[in-house]
């Protein structure tokens, strides 16, 4: 028999450290108990929580929450150069990076230290560091939440794009992710060090796995709030995409503003720099604040309220667009 906990605070749930209540709350460690708990809330709203390093809680939730938390790592095939490995949705995504290095498996080593589980790394295509997730994703396993059917899907399937999949837009509420495969690398490995600051932070060491993880790790340390000593959500906003046109009026102002092209008609701004140029870094309105070492990373000092947050996200899209005319994009799940 499932047993749900009641009227239950997510603050430990949730890496900003905001306090709602979910009315039921349970820990999901297979795919039947999964099931059975989806039969049993058929009258109440679901949702799915992993680590909870993406979500901006801003109201207390009359439905349940279901943690996903089912354990497991297995190679399910290998060959000389390859192995592909099936890691269960509850598992932790940083300890799976780490078993990856330990193994010699090359692949994710640029994903170090991304907080949260591996059954969400699909849903916004995780990235950092020159790398996301969409190249090494193989497949995963969903389970449909009207039929409680499994369904495999190939990476075409999950239409990957920066910080977005099809189980953020079209697929959005419809399944559940109950494990994902990686195809990882076995020697020789291929190092991507093509990001500034990681080839900058790696100077002369051997570009090893294991050095490429360590640097991450570095960089990572160095810059973002570690969500156990700060609330929060990691980058608040995407970097927006802007036509080249609009770079250009915008260097005539401001020669500076860094910039990278992505494709022959749009480069990509970092969204810090424009936030940063206008004066919020390290500024906070109330316990609500913009992280002192990285403009893009919105905090909680204590006991802000989602909401609060929101606000504080909605002056600063404004300030960028009347400044710039660009609308920065929320990466952060508002529930
Ligand atoms: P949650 O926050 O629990 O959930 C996120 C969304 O996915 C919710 O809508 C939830 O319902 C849904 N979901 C979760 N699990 C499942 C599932 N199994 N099936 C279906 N839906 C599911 N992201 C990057 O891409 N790159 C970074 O470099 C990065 N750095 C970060 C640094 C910090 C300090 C923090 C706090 C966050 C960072 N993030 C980064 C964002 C975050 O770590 C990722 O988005 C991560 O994949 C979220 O995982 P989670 O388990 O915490 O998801
Ligand atoms: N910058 C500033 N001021 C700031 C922050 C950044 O001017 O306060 C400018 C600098 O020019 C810097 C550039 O922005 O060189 C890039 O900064 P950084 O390397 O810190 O990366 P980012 O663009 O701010 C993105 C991801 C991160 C990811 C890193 C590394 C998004 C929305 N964010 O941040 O992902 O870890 O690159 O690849 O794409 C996340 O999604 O939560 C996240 C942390």
């Amino acid at each position: 028999m499932l047993e749900f906990r009641e009227k239950v605070s997510l603050k430990p749930y949730n890496t900003f450290g905001v306090d709602v209540i979910t009315q039921k709350f349970i820990a999901i460690d297979s795919i039947d108990t999964l099931k059975k708990a989806i039969t049993l809330s058929k009258k109440m709203p679901f949702r799915i929580l992993g680590g909870g390093s993406n979500v901006l809680f801003t109201e207390n939730f009359d439905g349940a929450t279901f943690l996903m938390n089912n354990k497991g790592i297995i190679i399910s095939n290998e060959d000389d150069h390859h192995v592909l490995v099936e890691v269960q949705a509850g598992e932790n995504w940083h300890e799976f990076v780490v078993w990856c290095i330990k193994n010699n498996y090359g692949g994710v080593e640029n994903l170090s230290l991304i907080p949260g589980s591996v059954g969400a790394a699909p849903i916004q295509n995780i990235g950092a560091y020159g790398v996301e997730l969409k190249s090494i994703f193989y497949s995963c396993q969903a389970l449909n939440v009207i039929d409680l059917s499994l369904k495999k899907f190939n990476a075409q399937e999950c239409n990957f794009g920066y910080r977005t999949s099809a189980f953020k837009t079209d697929l959005k509420g419809k399944f559940i992710i109950t494990s994902v495969c990686f195809q990882l690398k076995k020697v020789p490995h291929e190092i991507k060090i093509s990001y500034g600051a990681l080839k900058v932070h790696l100077k002369d060491k051997l570009p090893s796995i294991q050095n490429v993880a360590q640097a991450v790790i570095d960089i990572r340390q160095s810059k973002l709030p570690d969500p156990k000593k700060i609330g929060n959500g990691g980058s608040f906003f995407k970097n927006p995409l802007v036509s080249n046109s609009l770079l250009k009026r915008i260097q005539k102002l401001y020669p500076e503003i860094p910039n990278y092209p992505n494709s022959d008609n749009q480069v990509k701004i970092p969204a810090g720099w424009l936030i940063e140029s206008l004066g919020f870094k390290g500024t906070r309105d109330g316990d609500a604040g913009v992280h002192k070492d990285q403009a893009l990373v919105l905090v909680n000092y204590g006991s802000a309220k989602g909401s609060e947050i929101v606000a504080l996200a909605k002056k600063i899209q404004s300030a960028v667009n009347q400044k710039f005319q660009i609308q920065l994009e929320i990466e952060v799940n508002i529930l």
